[in-house]
């Protein structure tokens, strides 16, 4: 059956590189995950828009699957294929298409990762100003399926904010043009920010029109130690207030134990609860003294303890991988990720609970925070004790989840801020979105989708009732 499928497929489609070994149905049939067994069909490596189309419309006629593929650094199991699925690896497009100078607008094929744009971009004297960790291996396609953030969302927004237009295969096969790079268009529907963050439920992002911008003015890093998590805010505010902020990010004593065991280097002799990595704008004397000034105002207000501001280019770099290197750090712990959101103004009034509950909830696991708190935005990573067995931990941690989401909920918060849904956060999406407004996902996926190709189980079921889910 599986083989006549795919001598069908390469049929049909003559030029088309597909996989088919045990290795490499491994390889591209799970994300960062690692908690569901990959078992795709095959993987598909089309090298054109044309080859995209092909291979829809085939799935589609022969009811099967497709999963788009990125470069599976997601976090939630969007990119997972468990189930016989086909995975459409975007891989080999992955070129740059143009640059227009007079819009400031870089095309790009889907599988470029988000370095390789970086670097076209500054090949233009510009910027793609959204950046994390996982730059060298995601691709712009699965950033934009995923509305990613990262570390620079206070300054620049999602990656929501930096996408002209977009080339995207339907569940039909239709090549739809979106946007087209017009920075006004009010035309009705717009298309183009309903594909951001759907998750390869829509479509299949093939190629993108990305606004590029000016380069930051020169900047700087500055490491605090904070006493109490409710400084946090403090500090915040008070920074915010002083200084042209690109960054603010932070870490427990717990993650930075972790980072710190993988390789990084300690920043301070002693250790303190909270730790905050920020960038700020350091162009003239005057910014450089504003931010002198306000970490000495805080360290007398003792809401802070200790610090340090990067006195070369490597030093801010080895301050930066205290925060960047958190996530590789606890991988090997199989962790279970929380990506939440609140509005700042809510966040301390919702971590004084969730402190609470999280601390009752997990007296057995280390529990590590850190996060985007200039955002709103919190992961709270659960490590998997070496002794308990991976389902076990899971439903454990997903019954805390279940009463995370109603706190968020109470707070008007989001219980994926950036890695999305998938199929990790699939049972809590009713916690953030009301049941008639997940009525009408429903609908607009089966309009764009009709025969259910385009990651099925993912996000939410086309039916209601789960099939995937948390469990492994
Ligand atoms: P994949 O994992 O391959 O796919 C993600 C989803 O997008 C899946 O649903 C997939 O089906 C879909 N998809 C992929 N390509 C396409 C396409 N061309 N068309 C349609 N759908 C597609 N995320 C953040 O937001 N902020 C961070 O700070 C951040 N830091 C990270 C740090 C590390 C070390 C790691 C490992 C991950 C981090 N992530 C972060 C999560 C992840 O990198 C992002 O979600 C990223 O956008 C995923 O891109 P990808 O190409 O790996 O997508
Ligand atoms: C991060 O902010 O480091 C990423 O979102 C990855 C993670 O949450 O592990
Ligand atoms: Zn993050």
């Amino acid at each position: 059956m599986t083989s006549d499928l795919l001598s069908d497929l390469a049929a049909q489609i003559p030029e088309l590189l597909l996989k088919t070994e045990a290795a490499d149905l491994e390889f591209y049939g799970r994300d960062w995950t690692r908690r569901w067994k990959p078992a795709p069909l095959a993987i598909a490596l089309p090298s054109s828009v044309e080859q995209v189309q092909a291979i829809v419309r085939w799935a589609k006629a022969q009811a099967v699957s497709i999963v788009p593929s990125g470069g599976r650094t997601g976090l939630s199991g969007g990119a997972v294929a468990a189930q016989g699925e086909l995975v459409l690896s975007l891989e080999r497009m992955n070129r740059v298409l143009g640059f227009d100078a007079h819009d400031r607008i870089l095309t790009v094929q889907a599988g470029m990762t988000l370095e390789a744009v970086h670097g076209a971009a500054r090949e233009h004297g510009l910027i793609y100003p959204v950046d994390f960790a996982a730059r060298g291996s995601c691709s712009i396609g699965g950033n934009i399926a995923t509305n990613a953030g990262g570390i620079r969302v206070i300054r620049y927004g999602n990656t929501r904010n930096w996408i002209a237009g977009l080339r995207v295969v339907s569940g039909d096969g239709e090549l739809l043009e979106l946007n087209r790079g017009l920075v006004k268009n009010s035309s009705g529907y717009d298309f183009r920010q309903l594909m951001i963050g759907s998750e390869g439920t829509l479509g299949i992002v093939v190629e993108a029109q990305l606004w590029l911008t000016d380069p930051p003015p020169e900047s700087n890093v500055m490491l605090l130690a904070l006493p109490s998590f409710e400084s946090l805010m403090q500090v915040f505010g008070h920074l915010r207030a002083r200084l042209s902020l690109s960054a603010f990010e932070f870490l427990t004593d717990v993650a930075l134990k972790h980072v710190v065991a993988h390789g990084a280097q300690a920043p301070f002799a002693d250790t303190y609860p909270y730790y905050v990595v920020t960038e700020f704008d350091a162009e003239s004397p005057s910014q450089q003294e504003a931010a002198l000034g306000a970490f000495e105002v805080l360290l007398e207000q003792g809401l802070v303890c200790d610090g340090v501001i990067a006195q070369s280019d490597a030093q801010a770099a080895a301050l930066w991988r205290l925060r960047e290197g958190i996530t590789e750090s606890l991988a090997r712990h199989l962790p279970y990720k929380n990506d939440i959101a609140v509005r700042i103004g809510a966040m301390p009034a919702f971590l004084a609970e969730a402190q609470v509950l999280l601390t009752q909830a997990y007296p057995h696991f280390e529990v590590v925070w850190f996060g985007h708190i200039g955002d709103g935005n919190l992961h709270i990573n659960v490590l998997k004790p070496t002794t308990m067995d991976n389902a076990d931990f899971v439903h454990e941690c997903s019954r805390v989840t279940e009463l995370l989401a109603k706190l968020l909920h109470q707070h008007g918060g989001s219980i994926s801020a950036e890695h999305g849904i998938g199929l990790v956060k699939k049972p809590y999406l009713a916690s953030t979105r009301s049941e008639t407004e997940i009525g009408m996902m429903r609908a607009i996926r089966q309009a764009l989708d009709p025969a259910g190709t385009l990651n099925p189980g993912k996000l939410f079921d086309r039916d209601n009732t789960a099939t995937q889910g948390e469990t492994p």
